[in-house]
């Protein structure tokens, strides 16, 4: 349950003095619709955006530093704790996991910390990613409000992931390290993975959830064409995969099953570590990328957002657009209202408890406080496998908890019919994951057209679907159900949520 805001900047909204609806000249430059007067904002980044008529999304430069929310939050997030001990985990316990350069940023409060050089080299493949005005998703809507989305479906892998991917497999790189394991759900974050690895020369083992491996062949095969060794997970190679297909030869697997199988692996083998794609703090810290160049590209527009929406699974993407503007929003800069969107059948931060509870199925990971669903919770299958997660991010669950975002869920049948709008207007085919954000941003901008406001909003598009259509057929062909959340199973997984004190 959330607790009442500590926040106190909220009358310190910064708007733009011209009215919203002031005319300016339009101009469409590169991805980006200019038709506000530039403004400054002095960003506390760093950075000074050039707010001109002429920029465009390519002009702004890729961030130097991602940033850690941490830095300046009024109360630190609760620490992990050691699965057996139940004591606050040291460094030493996670280096079996992960290479120190690594555990650092997990720990840090450093408000900025660098991004290396070769990883920005990677990035500037597909970064600065663009941001778009949605004009004819507003015109159909025949909305006041202004839409904009940024879009990572740009990168090589079609999603944010590799935005964590390539400095996770650096990092491990630079320390010698020849093979990374992982899991992954619909494929999206082993694919991302698998492209980071063939870049630094690393061996790639993903365990993916049977259900996706069987159904959605074609990013496997990315991950194959990457060069990654891809197993259905549960699978006969690790103790806990082997657990599971006893009781159940037919398990159609589940993230939480397949992240305990990869953490098996790299605890066994010294030369081995193990990689996640979302829920850690140095994941989300990767992702800032994201939040940082659309902080200067609104602001090369003279837009504020009013409000700021991305769907959460373990809550990266969402992390990456919203901390920069949160930080911007604790100093006063602004104030939008950060909306966290998930599925009805996973709903983690709206149904969950805020509690300690193990990151995977097995109980191998530290115990981390954060609203969880219980971790033997198995969602249904719902299309959007990158948000069928029991957990939510602790640092995300934290920031809930202190009020500076808030959270509602929405059931596939109505993100699809978001989608459809979405692709049918804008042209991109969002995959499964973000038509959650794209549902809510529907929802609030016909609120607006409704109250007559003309808010800004912002939505985090994080991935495009071309490897997810099979959902899309069954949407149009009228097979999509909408998979209700049932009490009495989460009553159930709830259980076994370890009993710690705090
Ligand atoms: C496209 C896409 N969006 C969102 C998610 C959810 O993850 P996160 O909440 O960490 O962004 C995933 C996860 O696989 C994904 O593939």
């Amino acid at each position: 349950m959330a607790t009442q805001s500590l926040f106190t900047a909220n009358s310190l909204h910064t708007e733009p003095s011209s009215s919203p609806h002031t005319k300016v000249e339009k101009k469409w430059l590169g991805f980006i619709a200019l038709d506000r007067k530039p403004m400054h904002l002095r960003l506390s980044n760093g950075c000074r955006a050039r707010a001109s008529l002429n920029a465009d999304s390519k002009s702004i430069e890729i961030p130097r530093q991602w940033y850690n929310l941490i830095a300046d939050l009024p109360v630190k997030p609760p620490p992990p704790l050691h699965p057996k001990t139940f004591e606050p985990i040291k460094p030493e316990d996670l280096s079996p996991l992960f290479p120190d350069e690594l555990i650092k940023q997990e720990a840090s409060n450093e408000r900025f910390i660098d991004i290396p050089d070769e990883v920005r080299d990677v990035y500037k493949l597909w970064r600065p990613s663009p941001l778009i005005r949605a004009k004819r998703l507003e015109k159909l809507l025949d909305t006041p409000a202004r839409i904009y989305y940024k879009y990572e479906g740009v990168s090589p892998a079609g999603s944010h992931k590799p935005n964590s991917a390539v400095p996770q497999v650096w990092y491990n790189a630079q320390e010698g390290i020849k093979r990374v394991v992982t899991e992954t759900g619909a494929g999206q974050w082993g694919s991302a993975l698998a492209f980071a690895c063939t870049l630094f020369d690393v061996e790639c083992e993903v365990w993916q959830v049977r259900a996706s491996f069987d159904q959605k062949p074609y990013r496997r095969l990315m991950m194959q064409t990457w060069g990654a060794k891809v197993y259905p997970s549960p699978s006969t190679l690790t103790e806990a995969g082997r657990k599971i297909l006893q009781m159940d030869p037919s398990s159609p697997g589940s993230l939480g099953i397949a992240i305990s199988e990869a953490v098996e692996i790299a605890a066994m083998n010294g030369d081995t570590k193990y990689c996640l794609g979302s829920v850690l703090n140095h994941v989300l810290l990767h992702q800032t990328v994201i939040g940082e160049e659309c902080l200067k590209q609104m602001e090369a527009i003279g837009e504020v957002p009013d409000v700021i929406i991305g769907c959460t699974g373990g809550g990266s993407n969402f992390a990456g657009l919203s901390f920069p503007f949160i930080r911007e929003k604790l100093k006063g800069k602004m104030n939008p209202v950060i909306r966290a969107v998930e599925p009805a059948a996973c709903p983690s931060l709206t149904k969950g408890v805020y509690a300690y509870d193990y990151g995977d199925t097995a109980g191998l990971t530290p115990l981390m406080k954060m609203h969880t669903l219980g971790h033997d919770f198995i969602p249904d299958p719902i299309h959007a496998g990158g948000l069928r997660y029991h957990g939510m991010s602790p640092l995300i669950s934290h920031v809930y908890e202190l009020g500076y975002m808030e959270a509602i869920s929405i059931p596939q049948i109505e993100c699809f019919q978001g989608a459809i709008k979405f692709a049918r207007t804008e042209g991109l085919i969002p995959a499964p994951e973000p038509t959650h954000a794209i549902a809510a941003t529907i929802r609030e901008a016909q609120k607006c057209r409704e109250t007559g406001e003309a808010k800004v909003i912002l939505t985090a598009m994080c991935g495009h679907g071309h490897f997810d259509l099979p959902a899309y057929e069954n949407y149009l062909r009228g097979n999509l159900v909408d998979l209700s959340f049932e009490e009495e199973k989460i009553q159930a997984s709830l259980a076994s949520v370890p009993k710690v004190g705090g």
